[in-house]
């Protein structure tokens, strides 16, 4: 508390010191232990209250809070029309580098706003974006409390109840596999169990809550941050088959590959060709541009990845992001050197695809109204005001709006890599149709009374 308070009172001082000292000058390169991290989090919005909030989405097995910091221009709350982005890092808390990079991009994003960076104001004004730099804060406090520079290779990777985060969601893949050849629901694959999800005591703690804030929040896209290999890695994670290695695409492989070529390309170790692969015996041989179907490298059941694309709108990839997963403190400016151009990069990929609307001729928002694109099997849906972000790289598409009880619209339409076509959708219902026939009817029975002098 005492800490919290003097934070505050020193918040003029540091504003003004960091609009002061130019591009980075206040990123310091070091890693941040729970306490430390907090304040960094905290040092941000005081920098930059008006487009910063902090919140938690609950509490980690001993008791940390799982911080999100969230950058946007009207903080706390869901803007009609605008796309909400996540990354997610140090879910194996033994893989650091992520959680550094998030609190540097923070501060970055800040920096630059306040400098005027019109890259910068554009993407937080049109976009709201949520950091979580830890969501296994007990496993990095275990990770780190190792004495010496190197760090075990699994100390710290599951929470504090010995689980892999990352191994914990519910196995949507099975679901989706079983759809694909017998019918059933190609998205939102968990609907309607959020009490099964909080009933299910195999779940830890920390995958419940973030379970309920991908259910919970309209997210576009995501990244996951990782540590032990350098590569961007997309959907399916899990195989078909259930071998260990086998080519998994979803029905968004198209978009899947960009999108981790998106992030790869700008990252100079990751798109080297030439790059030796991070331990003698590792079998790279599925990394193309610094990319990797998951399944192709190897397959991962219980993946947060995979449940987020098959339980919500979201799409989203798992970065590797250094061969060391706790490197030395001397390497993390490197490291955010490497990335920063990615990350931001990445964000800027939420506006891709198709965007806009779904209404009834009132103008009324039709939420969870299904858009569904020809030969993509996979549908997303409207949040609460009616608003929708389907993203698709680029070429001709038929998309289609529906909902239950309206008259299904589909239209033509062009996507260019960027920015996102905007295309609206007026559903008529089917209860104005029968009206409107009866309403026919009436007149032509008017008529025909009329003419027969009846
Ligand atoms: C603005 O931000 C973008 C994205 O990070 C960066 O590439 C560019 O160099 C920045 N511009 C200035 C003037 O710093
Ligand atoms: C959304 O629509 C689907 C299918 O039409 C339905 O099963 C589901 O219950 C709806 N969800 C909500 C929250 O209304
Ligand atoms: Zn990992």
């Amino acid at each position: 508390m005492k800490h919290f308070t003097s934070l505050v009172l020193f918040g003029a001082a540091v504003v003004a010191l960091v609009s002061a000292a130019g591009t980075e000058g206040e990123i310091s390169f070091e890693y941040h232990r729970y306490e430390e991290l907090r304040k960094a989090l905290v040092s941000v919005w005081l920098q930059c209250p008006t487009i910063t909030r902090i919140y938690t989405i609950g509490e980690s097995f001993e008791g940390r809070e799982l911080l999100v910091l969230e950058m946007t221009d009207n903080p706390g709350t869901h803007e009609p029309g605008e796309p909400e982005f996540k990354y997610i890092a140090n879910m194996h808390g033994n893989e650091a580098v992520g959680r550094e990079l998030l609190i540097y991009l923070a501060q970055y994003l800040c920096n630059q706003y306040q400098q005027g960076n019109e890259t910068i104001i554009d993407l937080v004004h049109n976009t709201r974006i949520h950091f979580m730099p830890s969501m296994n804060p007990d496993g990095f406090e275990k990770a780190a409390s190792q004495p010496g520079e190197i760090k075990d290779w699994f100390v710290g990777r599951s929470n504090a109840q010995g689980v892999d985060l990352n191994r914990n969601f519910p196995d949507l893949d099975r679901i989706i596999y079983i759809n694909e050849r017998e019918g059933g629901a190609n998205n939102h694959l968990l609907q309607n169990m959020k009490k099964a999800v909080d009933e299910n005591t195999k779940l830890a703690p920390e995958t419940k809550a973030v379970i309920h804030w991908i259910m919970d929040i309209p997210f576009v896209l995501s990244a996951n941050l990782h540590g032990g290999d350098v590569v961007a890695n997309y959907p399916y994670d899990e195989t078909r088959t259930g071998s260990t290695h086998e080519y998994s695409s979803s029905p968004d492989d198209v978009m899947f590959k960009s999108l981790a070529r998106a992030y790869s390309m700008y990252n100079p170790v990751m798109s080297d060709p030439n790059r030796a692969p991070c331990r003698k015996n590792d079998d790279d041989s599925s990394f193309k541009d610094g990319i990797t179907n998951g399944g192709a490298w190897y397959s991962v059941p219980g993946g947060m990845q995979d449940f987020n694309y098959l339980s919500s709108n979201c799409f989203e990839i798992t970065l590797e992001l250094s061969c060391d997963k706790f490197p030395n403190e001397d390497t993390l400016k490197s490291y955010w050197e490497q990335n920063r151009n990615s990350l931001v990069n990445y964000i800027e990929q939420v506006h891709r695809g198709v965007k806009g609307f779904v209404r009834d001729l009132q103008g009324n928002p039709i939420s969870n109204a299904s858009i569904s694109v020809e030969g993509i099997d996979h549908d997303i849906t409207t949040a609460k005001d009616g608003d929708y972000w389907r993203l698709l790289a680029p070429g001709n598409y038929k998309v289609a709006a529906s909902a239950p009880g309206y008259l299904t619209v589909i239209k033509k339409v062009a996507v260019s890599y960027s920015p996102a076509t905007r295309v609206d959708f007026e559903l008529e219902s089917l209860m104005e149709r029968k009206e409107e026939e009866r309403e026919e009817l009436m007149d032509w029975w008017k008529m025909m009374s009329e003419t027969l002098n009846f």
